[in-house]
């Protein structure tokens, strides 16, 4: 059967959109956005409705004990499927295309080739992987880590949530403590389909963007002890003063990346002072360090810096810094091979595409270690994500499909 860009083969556009807005039902904002924390109700919702597709398009469901779930479709042949997928969960503050889009379009690509009775050469897989945000329980892309064998299974079911949740009981609680091993089976390649999530394609007006590299991503959490006393009575010379000294890294890291220049990133997204009071000095803080670049010493210097300002805080303010690592990942090159196909199944289908680099973390740089495994970027509108604002417009979330669907073809041939 000629299933070429050329036999007309497409996504069914309608199809995948409502698939789209059903699954952002799934705790759903009052603002339009989405909250699926992972592992939480709304994250359970949205999983079990990402389950109930599967099962109706025939695909073989398989849940490992992390909770990633994979949903196959046999090919003519048995052996490693190429597999595409990305996540469900959320950021407390997300759109309705972060992850959802790639899990989404997945399935309606299986559509596509159920509809027109195709059978590939090798089998293709659906898979979401647990806790890609990394915004409940650290590291991000936590599920796929552990899937490549990053992280010991044990270790990650024992990660706790700020609240003291566990993992492995909220794992349970949902349902999704799976018994299939992880790590299981080989992987013939990997594609992730996700809005670019920056303002590249859209100021460019490219409809596609084939991933040819991933910034490394660096996480850490920084505690501050100082000592609470009257904010009326207390000479400036004798305080120690938590939220001055968490103000004071947040100011210091944006300065670092003007300092190092280039491609350096910083944030610092949580600040959480003790007792958080207008007349009372703090005594305590909790915030992070989110420091991310694609060169990979540039990133160990902004770390370094990083560390010694700390110390010199700690000494010049009279307060103890102490520092816990959430996360850390080496930049990632992926596969020329895939990011070409991708590049150039898009230009068949008439897209304009140019080469990307991902600024967010995503599963497909922890499955780029085990096997071949490149992105497709669509549009994001006003580069907007993580806020419930993030957009795409309908006919970009439709062609990334079909490029999805064209570039799985050909890697299943
Ligand atoms: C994951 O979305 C990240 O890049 O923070
Ligand atoms: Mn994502
Ligand atoms: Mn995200």
């Amino acid at each position: 059967m000629d299933t070429s860009v050329a036999s007309g083969l497409r996504v069914d556009r309608a199809r995948l959109l409502d698939r789209l807005e059903r699954l952002a039902q799934h705790g759903a904002r009052a603002d339009g956005g989405v909250c699926r924390l992972a592992l939480t109700d709304a994250d359970r919702a949205g999983r079990d409705q990402v389950v109930a597709w599967m099962r109706e398009l025939g695909l073989d469901v398989v849940v490992d004990a992390i909770g990633n779930v994979r949903g196959t479709r046999a090919g003519r042949e048995a052996g490693p499927p190429v597999m595409t997928g990305s996540h469900v969960d959320t950021v407390a503050t997300g759109g309705r295309y972060d992850g959802s889009y790639g899990v989404v379009a997945g399935l309606e690509v299986v559509a596509a080739l159920n509809d027109a009775g195709v059978e590939t050469r090798r089998p293709l897989c659906v898979a979401f992987f647990t806790g890609e945000e990394g915004a409940r329980f650290a590291p991000d892309m936590l599920g796929s880590l552990v899937y490549v064998g990053g992280l010991p299974l044990e270790e990650a079911l024992a990660v706790r949530d700020a609240g003291g949740a566990v993992l492995g009981d909220e794992l349970r609680r949902c349902g999704y403590a799976g018994d299939a091993p992880v790590g299981a089976p080989e992987v013939h390649a990997f594609v992730e389909l996700h809005v670019e999530q920056g303002p590249v394609l859209e100021a460019e007006g490219v409809t596609i963007g084939a991933v040819r590299n991933l910034q490394g991503i660096s996480w850490q959490e920084i505690a501050i002890e100082g000592q609470a006393n009257h904010a009326g009575t207390t000479p400036m010379r004798l305080r120690h003063d938590a939220g001055y000294a968490a103000a004071a890294v947040a100011h210091f890291l944006r300065g670092l990346t003007r300092r190092l220049g280039g491609d350096q990133l910083a944030t610092c997204g949580v600040i959480d002072l003790e007792p958080n009071l207008i007349n009372v000095i703090a005594q305590r803080a909790r915030l992070t360090a989110d420091l991310r670049n694609t060169d990979e010493d540039a990133l160990r210097r902004a770390e370094a810096e990083l560390a010694a300002f700390l110390e010199q805080l700690a000494r010049d303010e009279g307060v103890t810094v102490s520092t816990r690592r959430l996360a850390r990942f080496e930049p990632v090159v992926f596969d020329a091979g895939v990011a070409d196909t991708i590049a150039r199944v898009a230009g068949e289908l008439g897209h304009s595409v140019r080469d990307a680099t991902s600024g967010a973390g995503h599963d497909a740089q922890m499955l780029a270690r085990v096997c071949p495994a490149a992105m497709i970027f669509v549009p994001s509108i006003g580069g907007i994500s993580h806020n419930p604002r993030e957009d795409t417009a309908p006919e970009h979330l439709a062609a990334g499909a079909d490029v999805l669907l064209h570039t799985l073809l050909e890697l299943a041939r």
